[in-house]
């Protein structure tokens, strides 16, 4: 076998967003342009040259073709050794471990999260640097830049490879080893959390729901969950990977994980539910009658993490994207930590993570995660939750609430506002920005405008300045209203809607959500006038 120079022409389109490059199936089939973009990701690893890369994505659709493709590309580019997962899976924060753990120089990663997959669905390519995390900014700028200018992309001519099996081959010359996509993963948890206390704990009868809405984590939840803890056979529903994902959205909120959800509230509910994502590092988790909010969830375990061996020595410090709510604030300043704000996207709490600043972080967007990988993840929220579930003996629920007596509770919301038109959703942002400096004192809707910003980043550990990040809206009610627009979706733009109000008087703490958040609703929607910008009375999801 050998490899070939193939002339291509660039694509305008393939700029990278929050989370790598996403786009509708189709777009992906066009001649050439997965190519591309692969040969435009390699030509930014300089030290290439004999070095191991790992490949793997969520099963989607058109997984296993791009792997094959992305094999034979990194084959003709000098790489010594790939790593794949068996089938072409690998779950994201599974990807970030394995590039750890054999010393990678980076990983190509095929997802597109928790979006709809299936051959009219998303699709998405992301790179992860040898640290296991998403790939900063300065290099997703290079690979636009070289996929702008590319002329010729090299790829090996050999014959797809047997991605079933098990074992190691080769492709002119490059190391192939297709690897058990879950036990380097399962070897990690393992050291983190205290296996014996949690099989104690389901042998003596927990009983908990584990969703994996048809994507990549069934198999790891039934290894972990069901294999090696014991929890009881069937406890892990939707465990097989499917490419269209059983037509579920497997994005795990109570919207698309519906089920889960009206189980957790009904009369059969078990001791703990939870669920995960596309790809595997998203987590929901509920309580008996009881949803806990992605922002609540992350305080909680800062709260406890120290239960967890992994976790036993305390936390250097915590971090939290921008939109999400200011509950871990309260939990860093009792337990006398630092705590960070960063832009949206989990690249931003990498620089934390590897110089020792943080040890846990989380996104209202249902990602939690610490230093043990650098992409969140799913299962090690809630293998963290059961951790500390056996450790204190408390009921999930009973924990929530205790957290709320002790710290006060922030009421959350979040409303999104989908595929309306880029223009209008541009205008939006700019009328809020010109009004930025003339709101602080401004009074509305019962509310007292106390300050008003774009957030702007300064990364502490290299300098970089992120900007134009999110207009936030503080009140002197302790209410905050943040919109920002979305930067994952395929479609239009996303407005995002972040509402919230901290409430910390005992009889205060279990008031319907709607009730305490309604007079801010009404206020950012008259804030931003979105509805006589963007045309929609109301949003399309509320979460
Ligand atoms: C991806 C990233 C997250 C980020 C989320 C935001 O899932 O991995 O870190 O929070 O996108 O998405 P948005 O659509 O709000 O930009
Ligand atoms: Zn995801």
């Amino acid at each position: 076998m050998a490899s070939k120079r193939v002339p291509t022409s660039p694509y305008p389109d393939q700029k990278p967003g929050t989370s790598g490059l996403r786009k509708k199936v189709p777009v992906f089939r066009q001649p050439h342009y997965v190519q591309n973009f692969v040969q435009a990701i390699i030509d930014c690893i300089p030290d290439r040259k004999g070095a191991t890369l790992v490949i793997g994505g969520d099963g989607r659709f058109f997984n296993e073709q791009v792997v094959q493709i992305a094999l034979k590309i990194a084959a003709a580019n000098g790489f010594g050794r790939v790593l794949v997962g068996q089938n072409g899976l690998l779950s994201t924060p599974a990807a970030s471990c394995v590039i750890r753990k054999h010393g990678a120089v980076g990983g190509i990663v095929l997802s597109a999260s928790h979006n709809p997959g299936g051959p009219e669905g998303d699709f998405g390519i992301k790179f992860n640097g040898s640290n296991g995390g998403p790939a900063p900014e300065s290099v997703t700028e290079a690979i636009f830049a070289r996929t702008k200018a590319i002329g010729d992309y090299r790829i090996s001519d050999a014959p797809d490879l047997d991605l079933g099996r098990i074992g190691t081959s080769e492709i002119d010359g490059m190391t192939v080893e297709v690897i058990d996509p879950v036990a380097d993963y399962a070897e990690l948890m393992r050291t983190l959390f205290d296996f014996e206390a949690l099989s104690k704990m389901f042998a003596s009868g927990f009983r908990m729901r584990f969703d994996a809405l048809s994507a990549v984590t069934g198999p790891y939840a039934k290894a972990i969950l069901e294999g090696a803890l014991g929890a009881a056979p069937g406890t892990v529903v939707n465990g097989e990977p499917k490419p269209d994902f059983g037509g579920h959205h497997p994005d795990p909120n109570p919207v698309h994980a519906h089920e889960l959800f009206e189980l957790m509230h009904g009369p059969d509910a078990p001791d703990f539910g939870a669920a995960s994502d596309g790809d595997g590092d998203r987590n929901m988790i509920v309580a008996p009658g009881l949803f806990v909010t992605p922002s609540d969830s992350l305080a909680i375990l800062a709260a406890h993490a120290h239960r967890a061996p992994g976790y036993a020595a305390g936390l250097a410090g915590v971090a939290r994207s921008m939109p999400t709510s200011r509950a871990v604030d309260r939990v860093a300043a009792a337990l006398k930590i630092e705590a960070f704000e960063t832009p949206t996207g989990w690249k931003f709490f990498g620089n934390l993570l590897d110089a020792g600043r943080i040890t846990l972080c989380g996104e209202e967007s249902a990602g939690t995660g610490s230093n043990h990988v650098r992409e969140k993840d799913g299962l090690w929220a809630v293998l963290l939750w059961l951790n500390i579930l056996a450790a204190t003996g408390k009921p999930a629920q009973e924990l929530v609430r205790a957290h709320w007596a002790e710290f006060g509770r922030d009421y959350y919301t979040r409303h999104d506002y989908e595929e309306i038109d880029s223009g209008a959703a541009n205008r939006l942002m700019d009328g809020l920005r010109a009004k930025i400096g003339s709101l602080p004192g401004t009074r509305i809707g019962g509310l007292t405008v106390k300050a008003a910003d774009d957030f702007r980043y300064v990364d502490l550990v290299d300098g970089s300045v992120t900007e134009a990040q999110g207009v936030r809206v503080t009140f002197a009610e302790d209410a905050r209203i943040v919109y920002r627009l979305s930067g994952t979706g395929t479609a239009g733009a996303t407005l995002r809607v972040y509402i919230e109000r901290y409430e910390a008087a005992p009889d205060r703490l279990e008031l319907p959500v709607a009730d305490v958040l309604g007079p801010v609703v009404a206020v950012a929607r008259e804030l931003a006038d979105i509805e006589a910008i963007t045309g929609r009375a109301e949003p399309s999801v509320v979460t």
